[in-house]
């Protein structure tokens, strides 16, 4: 009996390793024909080098750039090229900290810099704030690659009712 179970138990991963490796067969041959699309890469088969277009300088303006909601990380109005941030130094910090704004003319980083999660203020940047540029990007004047049509919720507001997203 037990020999019988185990034969049957064999059968049937041979039957399913079958059924894995044909179906691979069946569905992966017209994704390659299709030709992977990416918005980055385009048409350029896989194996192929694309020519990226030339990188946009970044914006220097100095500018502050209104945020499209409260909780928004601002964007970075000027060049970080070359700017260090590990943990040796954080070229950030050198500007933005508390203690280096007078001198720095840089806006300080504000108060939920300083929490950790628990919401207990630290002396200094706290770790999950350290890595800048994980939420605050400069930027660069070029056509978006994808569309988008966020609206503020201020103009949210203002839609006239029966409009799509209109509160009223
Ligand atoms: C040499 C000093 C200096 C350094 C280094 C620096 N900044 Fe700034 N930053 C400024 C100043 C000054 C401003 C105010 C606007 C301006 O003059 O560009 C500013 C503005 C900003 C703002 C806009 C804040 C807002 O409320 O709109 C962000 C975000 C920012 N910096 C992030 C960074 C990040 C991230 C780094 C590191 C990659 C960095 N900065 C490095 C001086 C600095
Ligand atoms: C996890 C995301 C995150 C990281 C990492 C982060 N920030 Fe922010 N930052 C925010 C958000 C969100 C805001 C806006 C709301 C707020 O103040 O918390 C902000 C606001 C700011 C402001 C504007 C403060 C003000 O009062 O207007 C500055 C300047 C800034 N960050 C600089 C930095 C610098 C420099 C670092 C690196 C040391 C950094 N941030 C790391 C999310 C982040």
């Amino acid at each position: 009996m037990t020999k019988l179970s185990r034969s049957w138990t064999l059968a049937r991963t041979v039957w399913a390793m079958l059924l894995v490796a044909f179906s691979a067969l069946l569905f992966a041959p017209p994704a390659l024909s299709q030709g992977l699309v990416d918005a980055m890469r385009g048409p350029t088969p896989i194996p192929e080098q694309t020519k990226p277009p030339p990188i946009f300088p970044t914006e220097n303006k100095d500018v502050r750039r209104t945020r499209n909601f409260a909780m928004q990380p601002p964007t970075i109005p000027h060049t970080i090229e070359g700017y260090q941030v590990d943990k040796e130094f954080n070229r950030c910090m050198f500007c933005h900290a508390r203690t280096r704004t007078q001198e720095t003319g840089a806006i300080p980083v504000s108060i939920t810099h300083y929490q950790d999660r628990n919401g207990n203020m630290l002396a200094d940047v706290s770790p999950r704030r350290y890595f800048c540029t994980q939420c605050h990007v400069a930027q660069a004047d070029a056509k978006p690659l994808i569309g988008n049509n966020f609206v503020d919720v201020e103009q949210l507001l203002k839609r006239k009712p029966g409009v799509l997203g209109s509160t009223k």
